[in-house]
């Protein structure tokens, strides 16, 4: 492919989420987390970390947006810890959790970069879990609740929210119990799935009804399956995949409702769920953008269960491996863009809201970092947005995770998605080589040949 230019009113970003970085975890009368929890269960987490501190970003959150300055990004994506604002999930608000989020937008577009806030990257409070968590309907109301704090507080400054990044973390979540909070039932994991997909169309209107100026949409990360073999076994089970993944979102969101196949199939193994009426209504409230975040491909074969997840990162041969295992395929932004644009017909601006990989470079605080697999990483990604740009689709950003290093869920700190590298015992921010291309790239609004 050849070289690449981006218009000036392209979005070029960073992404972080709050468990990720924050810290700061009981801080100033903040509540507990689901990931709180989770991540004091022996085993849950590698090597039994906990994002107790983590970047402690919740008390450098100044120094980063200065380190994002430097980097020159036209835009940063957070996202806002639900206990921090409500400790117990609804009713009191916390004042230091609401002014954390305050300066930090404040402090943003004092530096001219423009916030971009998710509602829901997780960690939902712990309280509500106690209360029956996702799988309850009164989930909606929480949500709601809780979004309408949100666009009260920042909705004057925010020009862009998402509800719910990656809702199919519920399903890791809830059916796998691989993420908080650590449940192993199918029919409460579907529910869940299907109750945030309300509440997000419940913060759609409460957003409208708000003051709020800005434009809100959803984030659905984008694995598409390719059968490893032309057997039609594996179409089927690549087909499944996806079903059980992001078309589970998508076919609600823009289709019109639930795949009936797909709806067949969990009945038969006794994890259905209930659809109340309106809910596919609700689901369906109109948007402002659709957020896709993608980092590769899958690999679908017969043999594979669907909750197999991991067997689909075996290599196959002739793939591109990076060295952390996963499978270098920057086309997949193109072909995550296209299904939506082309099998959704979704006529709506496109962001990128997360594409990166973690590196497996050994550095220590105060030396830059070699990452240029990283760099080729991204330029590829890039090369192939640019090309679904030109071909008509509206791409209006990309958001590179993740700004620095941080904690990678049940894999703690074993892998680092930063452009800058974090130091875990004294928390010095270093930036990585990728970080120096970035800023040149945002500049330069072009990838260089
Ligand atoms: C998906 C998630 O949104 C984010 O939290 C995670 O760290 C990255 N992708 C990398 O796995």
């Amino acid at each position: 492919m050849t070289s690449a230019r981006f218009p000036d009113d392209f979005v070029f970003g960073t992404a972080t989420s709050a468990f990720q970085i924050e810290g700061g975890w009981d801080a100033d009368g903040k509540g507990p987390s689901i990931w709180d929890t989770f991540s004091r269960r022996p085993g849950a987490i590698w090597q039994d970390q906990r994002a107790d501190v983590s970047c402690d970003h919740y008390h450098r959150s100044a120094e980063d947006v200065r380190l994002l300055s430097s980097i020159g990004v036209d835009a940063y994506r957070f996202s806002i810890s639900w206990p921090r604002v409500l400790p117990e999930g609804t009713g009191r608000p916390n004042p230091a959790g609401l002014a954390f989020y305050d300066r930090l937008v404040d402090d943003l577009l004092a530096a001219g970069i423009a916030p971009s806030a998710t509602l829901f990257h997780w960690d939902l409070p712990q309280a509500l879990e106690d209360r029956g968590g996702w799988p309850s309907r009164d989930s909606i109301d929480w949500f709601g609740e809780y979004a309408g704090l949100m666009f009260d507080s920042l909705g004057d400054r925010v020009p862009q929210w998402s509800t719910l990044n990656e809702p199919i973390a519920l399903w890791v979540g809830y059916g796998l119990g691989g993420f908080a909070p650590g449940r192993t039932d199918r029919a409460a994991a579907h529910q869940a799935m299907h109750n945030a997909l309300v509440a997000h169309g419940r913060a759609v209107d409460v957003f409208r009804a708000s003051r709020a100026t800005g434009e809100i949409g959803i984030v659905i990360d984008v694995w598409k399956r390719h059968p490893a073999t032309d057997h039609p076994d594996d179409a089927a089970a690549a087909l499944r995949g996806e079903q059980d993944g992001f078309r589970f979102f998508f076919d609600p969101l823009f289709a019109g409702g639930y795949d009936e196949a797909m709806l067949a199939r969990f009945d038969a193994q006794g994890s259905g769920f209930q659809i109340a009426d309106g809910d596919l209504e609700q689901i369906a409230r109109p948007i402002d953008f659709v957020g896709l975040n993608v980092y590769s491909r899958i690999i679908a074969r017969a043999d594979q269960e669907v909750d197999e997840w991991w067997k689909a990162l075996e290599q196959h041969p002739g793939g591109n491996y990076l060295a952390n295992g996963m499978e270098f395929y920057p086309r997949a932004a193109y072909d995550a863009i296209r299904i939506v644009t082309d099998e959704y017909g979704v006529d709506l601006p496109i962001f990128i809201t997360e594409n990166g990989m973690s590196d497996t470079v050994q550095t220590s605080a105060g030396e830059t970092a070699d990452d240029d697999e990283r760099i080729r990483y991204v330029s590829g990604f890039l090369e192939w947005i640019a090309r679904a740009r030109a071909e008509g689709a509206d791409v209006r950003g990309y958001y590179l995770w993740s700004l620095m290093d941080n904690f990678e869920w049940a894999a703690g700190y074993s892998q680092r998605f930063g452009i800058v590298h974090v130091d875990w015992d004294t928390l010095e921010r270093t930036p990585k080589r990728s970080a120096y291309w970035y800023r040149d790239l945002i500049a330069s609004r072009s990838l260089p040949v």
